[in-house]
């Protein structure tokens, strides 16, 4: 039976066909969302045009980013010269279907596609990591400490083909950026960050490979409950925050319950990585106060927890108004209003 017929016969057919396709491994049939009419027409002109330069299993290759680039699939045949001509040969609704397809693709069971937001160290408290995939990527901020015991934080921005497929790029460690209330001035990139592969088991793990060791890191339930829970409605969303004016320093934010963690990533006076962290619930789903914590002592980014204690020390306010779930005011220590908003 052509995937065609099965299509118009028995959706049912299809999705186990498309799973075989996709080489999802044994997800039984009976667990699989039924595949919509859009995507099934879409999974047909994936097949007949796309997989002509594509890979079958989407998500080993470039259109698996497609449901998740803004824009999708129709920048995609806009942006990529050997794509142009298919503005010709597709009609948009057929673009549509192609979008479809992928983004159906990508939200299949066994298709993990890590959370938004905090994930920690269970075996070296302390050692953290915030991951977001927006604009066709993965960034995660690694937060740990240096010989020193000084906090310090390295980041890995890689594209994002596949939500099983993880990323392979450079965890690097920029230097000479903004402090977190000074002027604004240029960070210096990393000359040779850190080769790293970072995967993700399910929604809830990731794994970062480095050089000479493994690290992995479990979703943090910090709303209260034992696992982690979404957001109030209507207070922030997760994801990483900056001013687009001031880039190279940010910050990493997420709400559970009411609950609100964030971390300032910046640059120290004398240019090194450094970060505080704030965390409590928020006064309403529009403001939070609190204070900023210096952590000290903790894990480095390789080695196990330290011998010495770590400890955390008081290190001035923080206050956050919520316009929207996306923009805020912050009043930084020294009172200066700095506005920002989500970054994706
Ligand atoms: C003639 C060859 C060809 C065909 C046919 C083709 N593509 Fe592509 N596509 C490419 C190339 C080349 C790239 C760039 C690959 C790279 O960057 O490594 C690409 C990249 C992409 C990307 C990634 C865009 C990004 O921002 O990273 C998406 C999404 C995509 N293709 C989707 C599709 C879809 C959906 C179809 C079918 C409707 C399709 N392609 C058909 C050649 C093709």
């Amino acid at each position: 039976m052509t995937v065609h017929a099965a299509a118009r016969s028995r959706p049912g057919r299809i999705v186990a066909i498309a799973v075989g396709l996709l080489a999802l491994g044994p997800v039984p049939a009976a667990e699989l969302p039924e595949l919509p009419p859009a995507a099934a027409r879409g999974l047909e002109v994936y097949r007949s045009t796309c997989m002509r330069c594509h890979e079958s299993d989407p998500m080993r290759d470039r259109p698996g980013s497609a449901a998740r680039v803004d824009g999708g699939v129709l920048t995609a045949i806009e942006v990529i010269p050997s794509m142009r001509g298919l503005r010709d040969r597709l009609t948009l609704a057929q673009i549509a279907d192609v979008q479809a397809w992928l983004d159906f693709v990508v939200l299949l069971p066994g298709a993990a596609r890590p959370a938004t937001g905090w994930f920690v160290d269970e075996s070296a408290p302390g050692r953290a990591l915030f991951h977001e995939v927006g604009g066709g990527h993965s960034t995660q901020l690694v937060l740990h400490h240096a010989d020193d015991g000084r906090p310090e934080w390295r980041r890995l921005v890689a594209r994002y083909t596949g939500a099983r497929v993880g990323v392979k790029d450079g965890l690097a460690r920029p230097t000479g950026g903004q402090s977190l209330v000074g002027a604004w001035r240029p960070a210096t990139p990393d000359p040779a960050p850190m080769p790293v592969g970072s995967g993700f088991a399910t929604a809830d793990r990731i794994g970062v490979q480095l050089p000479r060791a493994a690290l992995g890191f479990a979703r943090h339930a910090f709303g209260g409950s034992g696992a982690p829970i979404p957001a109030n409605p209507g207070f922030p969303q997760a994801g990483f925050w900056w001013n687009r004016d001031e880039p190279g320093r940010g910050f990493a934010l997420e709400v559970q319950g009411d609950r609100l963690l964030i971390v300032a990533y910046f640059f120290d006076a004398d240019g090194r990585p450094g970060w505080l962290a704030s965390s409590g619930a928020m006064a309403s789903a529009t403001r939070y106060a609190g204070r900023w914590q210096r952590a000290t002592g903790g894990p480095t980014l390789g080695g196990s927890l330290r011998k010495f204690a770590s400890a955390t020390t008081d290190a001035g306010p923080i206050e956050l108004d919520f316009e929207t779930p996306r923009r805020a005011t912050l009043t930084l220590p020294d009172g200066r209003l700095l506005p920002i908003e989500r970054l994706h």
